[in-house]
């Protein structure tokens, strides 16, 4: 077993968990008449997911047994999680013997006399960037960019919206010899922070070009591949109404279920459901789909990725795959607690811990294996690494806890919480010309290019 890494930070959290939950929900309770909207069609509208704060699951075998009741575990304590359940989910988990609390809803429409404003972010909100929002920005930016900013149309999603793969380098119309490296985000419909994440990527990477010398460098000697919303059906259904969701998946139905959806990320063609670690049920939030890639999201992605294999060689050579939240850094395997093994060898996890550790120390998030939160299959960077050999981290941004915002901080965070990955980033880019090279074996490793 793999001593832990978050030592007395664990304490400390515990401590904290039971502050910063209980101040928000005194106030959610002041203010617990429904929210004004549209109310008609309200009654039979389909129970919208919930959070529970859920009292009792220690360790990773119990959490990830707590993921068997269908529920998506959103936040780890030591001895606590955030969940997002139904209501029956929820009985279940309480009759395996867990002491629940129900979590403040997300924010609804503002109580203005205006109309609400629909297929929208609601008031606090409005500096997020919606599907065209964001469209209209990345258009502008290409526009503006032409030499080092270009746009492809990688395919669609099951509703037809685009999905965008932005290059940015020097001489960005050619595919030159460079280090690749890939950031993707969003394909969680709810963490709408990460789509910010990438229009800050593509802002800063464009504007600064020419005046900052490390994204000057980072420019000239790599090329950059942003794609940066997977999942946009998810994320228009999660604000159309003007109340938040809490959607997760994609927005595909399912055959022979009145269920929508696939998660997305159990969804990868790399020992899909193979650990327990995804569910098949299609009501489930971690609905791993009915086969291996069968998310038409994930089949753009993938051909993408694959095709960026040139002369056998695969180009992307690094990753970071945005989420939220819990500030995290992760990296593979998730399917398995076993630190190494087939597809991970002794160097290749300390190459995974010493980047991951060393960005996480300029972000200040927490550097763990993701199977120490509990098991997933199918996800993306066990893919990323296990089929294609691409050095793959999760990302899991601001904030740490349901007190701070959860799914849905205010729009106030984005500058700061998009920010505060800039030298990580910057350093993912900086390593991947030879990621042995942080565990001092790049002779061994990287000579031969
Ligand atoms: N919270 C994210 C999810 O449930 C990430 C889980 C960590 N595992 C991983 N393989 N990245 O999809
Ligand atoms: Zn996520």
């Amino acid at each position: 077993m793999r001593p832990r890494i978050r030592g007395g930070r664990t304490t400390v959290l515990a401590a904290l968990l039971s502050l910063t939950l209980a101040a928000p929900i005194a106030a959610a309770q002041a203010q617990d008449a429904p929210p004004p909207g549209p109310t008609a069609g309200a009654a039979q509208k389909a129970e919208l997911p919930h959070q529970y704060e859920v009292t009792g699951p220690a360790t990773r075998a119990e959490r990830t047994a707590l993921l068997a009741t269908g529920v998506s575990i959103d936040e780890v304590h030591t001895r606590a999680v955030v969940i997002t359940a139904t209501r029956a989910q929820a009985t279940t988990v309480r009759e395996l013997g867990y002491t629940l609390r129900k979590l403040p809803a997300p924010p609804g429409i503002s109580a203005t006399p205006h109309k609400p404003r629909i297929k929208d972010f609601p008031a606090g909100y409005a500096n997020y960037h919606n599907y065209d929002e964001a469209t209209k920005e990345i258009d502008a930016l290409v526009a503006k960019y032409p030499e080092i900013l270009s746009k492809q149309v990688i395919g669609t999603s099951h509703e037809g919206r685009n999905i965008l793969a932005l290059k940015l380098s020097k001489n960005v119309t050619k595919d030159e010899q460079e280090p690749e490296v890939l950031f993707t985000a969003h394909q969680h419909a709810r963490e709408h922070l990460t789509v910010e994440m990438s229009l800050y990527l593509l802002n800063e990477f464009t504007s600064k070009y020419g005046s900052d010398s490390h994204v000057t460098k980072m420019l000239d000697s790599r090329e950059i591949w942003i794609i940066p919303d997977l999942n946009p059906d998810g994320g228009e259904y999660d604000i159309a109404s003007g109340e938040f969701q809490s959607w997760r998946k994609n927005r595909q139905p399912n055959a022979g279920s009145s269920e929508v959806g696939t998660d997305l990320n159990r969804n990868w063609d790399f020992k899909w459901g193979c650990c327990n670690g995804s569910s098949d049920d299609p009501g489930d939030e971690t609905y791993r789909g009915p086969s291996a890639a069968s998310a038409p999201e994930v089949q753009v992605v993938t051909k993408f990725v694959q095709g960026r294999k040139v002369g056998g060689k695969q180009q992307i050579k690094a990753a970071i795959d945005f989420h939220t939240y819990s500030e995290l850094v992760l990296w593979p395997f998730g399917f398995t607690d076993d630190d190494t093994g087939p597809g991970m060898t002794q160097d290749d996890h300390d190459a995974f811990a010493t980047i991951g550790k060393n960005m996480a120390a300029t972000n200040g998030y927490t550097p763990e294996q993701s199977s120490d939160l509990y098991i997933t299959d199918g996800s993306i960077d066990d893919w990323l690494w296990g089929d294609q050999k691409i050095f793959a981290y999760t990302f899991e941004m601001f904030p740490s806890s349901f007190g701070s915002g959860g799914f849905y901080p205010k729009d106030s965070v984005i500058p700061k919480e998009t920010s505060r990955n800039r030298e990580a980033v910057l350093q993912l880019l900086e390593t991947a010309d030879c990621v042995y090279r942080a565990i001092g074996k790049e002779e061994q490793y990287c000579s031969g290019n």
